[in-house]
């Protein structure tokens, strides 16, 4: 079949849950460039340009060509003047200049230095940089600090944290945390979510969703869970947040509300068999024979676990598109806890995401086209 642009007459949607999106990213040159541009605003809070370059760059994400000339962006949205400038400048220099002032720029590199630490967020990142620190060793050997323990662990465990995460060692993690549930209680669903669910190599972190069908019986899952792994020596560091779940609140507004069930952040300790023993008997320094790994839990009831896994696998574009598209086009209001129906009045209930994609008269798309 033929991919050039020329031939697909096929109108682009503004919402990339009506665009296939998958992993592989073709125009990658130019959407590195948009993401570059929106995390800076991020770090600066213009939260209304973020967007735009984060919707321009899943437009991009979508397409099954390369954009090669400005021609190519005829007819697709959220493609502004702006963007086409950006664009326009990668086309004929390869890359622009306005991203490179960005990436050399001070307040960028801290606040991508800062927020790299597990426990660090914008709101501690622009503290650190309006005090004037600009390194990571500043910080830490500063005696007045008072960091919260998150962040001593996130300090401690840097190096193995701010390294991938391979699919395998996200995979042998997950198996092992899911016998260890299943024999705690036979029917639980446990599902490997995030970035692995939607067929990523790496990842920063692992996320593993957990339900029952059996009413109230996933409740006891996660502590039970959490002791059995910290008597095994397996735990570095944990915060369990109780849900604060109310099956009667409307689903939130905002686009980027956190939900309400019950999780857990933990600092797992992935033991690699059999490293470091040949190291000692060669008489080297001895080299640690574990990984730090970044592990997220949550739990959720069964009948919101549809819209949690489909909250929970991502990414991030794709959940803020759905919710747009929800609100806008059906007067829906979604997040991780469900679909409320403001014409009816009802909330719709769902238990495969099949069900949730047909509440919203969206054509079912597969976790690995979910890459926005
Ligand atoms: N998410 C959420 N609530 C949170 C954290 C995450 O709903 N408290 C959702 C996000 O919308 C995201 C998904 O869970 O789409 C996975 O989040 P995250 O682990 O941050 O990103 P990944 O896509 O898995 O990518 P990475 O490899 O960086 O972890
Ligand atoms: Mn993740
Ligand atoms: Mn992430
Ligand atoms: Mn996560």
């Amino acid at each position: 079949f033929n991919t050039s642009p020329s031939s697909s007459c096929v109108q682009v949607s503004q919402y990339a849950c009506q665009r296939r999106t998958p992993l592989q990213d073709i125009n990658q040159i130019f959407t590195d460039a948009f993401e570059i541009l929106a995390e800076n605003c991020e770090f600066l809070g213009n939260k209304e340009l973020c967007k735009s370059f984060l919707r321009a760059s899943a437009v991009l994400k979508s397409l099954r060509f390369p954009i090669a000339t400005m021609k190519d962006l005829d007819g697709l949205p959220l493609l502004g003047n702006e963007m086409k400038t950006i664009i326009e400048e990668i086309l004929e220099d390869g890359k622009c200049a306005r991203v490179l002032d960005v990436i050399n720029g001070e307040r960028y590199k801290s606040f991508k230095l800062f927020t790299s630490i597990f426990g660090v967020g914008l709101k501690t990142s622009e503290k650190w940089f309006r005090m004037g620190f600009r390194t990571l060793e500043e910080i830490k050997n500063n005696p007045e600090f008072k960091f919260t323990k998150m962040q001593k662990y996130g300090f401690l465990h840097y190096e193995d944290i701010t390294s991938y995460i391979s699919k395998s060692e996200a995979l042998e993690i997950y198996d092992f945390v899911r016998d260890i549930i299943l024999k705690l209680v036979p029917d639980a669903v446990v599902t490997l979510t995030g970035g692995f669910r939607r067929g990523k190599e790496r990842g920063h972190d692992v996320d593993i969703i957990i339900t029952c069908p059996r009413k109230e019986k996933e409740k006891s899952i996660l502590h039970n869970t959490i002791t059995i792994l910290k008597n095994q020596g397996l735990i570095l560091f944990y915060d369990i947040n109780e849900s604060t779940f109310v099956e009667t609140k409307l689903p939130s507004k905002k686009v980027d509300a956190l939900d309400h069930f019950q999780k857990c952040f933990i600092i797992f300790k992935l033991v690699k068999e059999g490293v470091g023993a040949t190291n000692i008997k060669d008489n080297e320094m001895e080299s640690k024979n574990w990984k730090a790994v970044r592990v997220d839990f949550v739990i959720t009831p069964y009948k919101q676990y549809a819209y949690a896994l489909l909250g929970w696998t991502g990414s991030r574009q794709f959940e803020r598109d759905l919710r747009r598209y929800a609100t806008n086009e059906k007067k829906m209001m979604l997040d991780n806890h469900g679909l409320f129906d403001k014409t009816k009045n009802v909330f719709l209930d769902a238990y495969t995401e099949e069900d949730i994609f047909e509440h919203l008269g969206l054509e079912y798309l597969e976790p690995w086209d979910r890459n926005a």
